[in-house]
């Protein structure tokens, strides 16, 4: 009796009969042997069929297989240093479940317009396959490095009644009657989670309604969100290094067969090491206008101001103390500089631009009120989360990482819309 199993697994059935299930990526027949290149999600392997072995009528059968057919197959797997992924298939036979209609994606070249429509279809092509492993990889990593470090992971609302991130980018929803938003960032929650478990994390899809068209930004996109009390900017900036870095070793540990997929040049993945040079908003607006760019003191990097500053580093850069004005009400204000926020954030080498965002918090009550009321929102909206600062205040702060942000980066991919399954753009809501 042939047990089934997956290709990722064959070299524990060397010499034994298998069964696999997947889809034909590929065939191909001389007048005697059949080639089937099978993929079943875990891999892809060649198996070889041959007449005289499955007799006429298969074989026949054999011939008449289209991509993409959903398919059973037995046989005996054979070592083979020439093959792939090291094994092949001495196929015994076959079951048909579905015979495919005439397969839209080929192997020639498609249109990213095209592909993006056939999105569904996309997702089981070699590349696509890679960058979901590669994402996988990520978003494991990150929880094993917070878990491994007493962060507790708390869930978030999606549904809220107020903004986190300014109101200009909130999408709306009516919630019985009432306004409701969908979530921005799980961050004033994770403030009041961390003042019952010290460290927390929240980890889901985040939301913004935002109009632009941008290789970088996605308007549903998934935030990990680790929140430290008792942290300052320092700390906060540490973890952050910490957890990048991590991550890329990690994905370099494990990865290294869908990178090359993915013609990634790993050289410049193996140069990330913390610490990461930091530079202050001040300092990198002077070596933008050094480099050129009509940049005023006051005013927020666009895309590719990011990345002429961060073209200057091999490492991620960290990027701190931005003018308050800028940035989000609930910044602590810089004990140094009333003009400045003690925020920061992390941008990516090789011109991936910002893959992190955060800072430290305002803890004082009278200053948070201040700068709340300045930004035109109501205090008592906000009710609650000014009771943590009345009720055991600390220095707390936490950050962002936008996982789409940091495949793209590590994957070495032209665009975000090819790291998430089904990407939701401002021109895109369907598949
Ligand atoms: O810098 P942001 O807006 O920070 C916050 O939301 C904070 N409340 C986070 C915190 O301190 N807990 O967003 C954080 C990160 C960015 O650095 C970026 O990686 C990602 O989220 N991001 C996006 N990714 C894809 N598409 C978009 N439209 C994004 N907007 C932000
Ligand atoms: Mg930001």
């Amino acid at each position: 009796m042939a047990t089934t199993t997956s290709v990722k697994h064959l070299g524990e059935f060397t010499g034994e009969e298998v069964l696999l299930e997947g889809w034909v990526y590929n065939s191909r027949s001389s007048g005697k042997v059949g080639f089937l290149m099978l993929r079943d999600g875990t891999g892809i392997v060649q198996c070889v069929l041959s007449r005289a072995d499955v007799g006429e009528e298969l074989f026949a059968a054999f011939k008449e297989l289209t991509q993409e057919t959903s398919i059973t197959v037995w046989g005996v797997v054979k070592e083979d240093s020439r093959a792939p992924g090291g094994y092949e298939i001495i196929a015994g036979g076959f079951t048909v479940h579905q015979l495919a209609l005439d397969y839209p994606i080929t192997p020639k070249e498609h249109g990213t317009a095209f592909l993006m429509d056939h999105r569904h279809l996309w997702l089981r092509s070699r590349r696509q396959h890679a960058i979901m492993l590669v994402r996988h990889e990520i978003i494991r990593a990150t929880r094993d490095f917070l878990d491994d470090n007493d962060f507790i992971l708390v869930d978030t609302p999606i549904i809220t009644p107020n903004a986190c991130e300014g109101t200009s980018t909130l999408f709306g929803l009516d919630y019985f009657g009432r306004q409701a938003y969908l979530t921005q960032s799980g961050q004033l929650y994770n403030e009041a989670n961390a003042r019952a478990h010290k460290r927390v994390y929240c980890f889901g899809p985040t939301f913004r309604a935002e109009k632009s068209k941008t290789r970088r930004h996605l308007t549903e996109f998934w935030m990990v969100e680790p929140e430290m009390a008792y942290c300052d900017l320092e700390g906060d900036m540490a973890w952050a290094e910490q957890l990048v870095a991590y991550i890329v070793s990690r994905v370099l540990e494990t990865s290294g067969q869908q990178l090359e997929v993915l013609e990634r040049d790993t050289g410049k993945l193996e140069q990330v090491k913390a610490p990461f040079p930091r530079l202050s908003y001040t300092e990198a607006v002077e070596s933008l206008q050094a480099a050129g760019v009509d940049m005023e003191w006051g005013g927020d990097f666009g895309g590719g101001d990011e990345t002429i500053i961060s073209e200057q580093y091999d490492q991620p850069l960290i990027v701190h103390r931005f003018p308050a004005a800028i940035k989000a009400f609930y910044m602590k204000q810089d004990p140094d500089d009333q003009r400045l926020a003690l925020g920061m954030d992390i941008l990516a080498p090789e011109g991936y631009g910002e893959i992190v965002g955060g800072g430290q918090r305002e803890e004082d009550l009278e200053v948070l009120m201040e700068r709340l009321l300045a930004e035109g929102l109501s205090a008592k909206e906000y009710e609650w989360y000014l009771d943590l600062r009345r009720y055991g205040s600390v220095p707390c702060a936490g950050f962002g990482m936008g996982i789409e942000r940091v495949v793209a980066w590590i994957c070495g991919l032209p665009h975000v819309r090819e790291t998430i399954a089904f990407p939701r753009l401002l021109n895109r809501l369907e598949p």
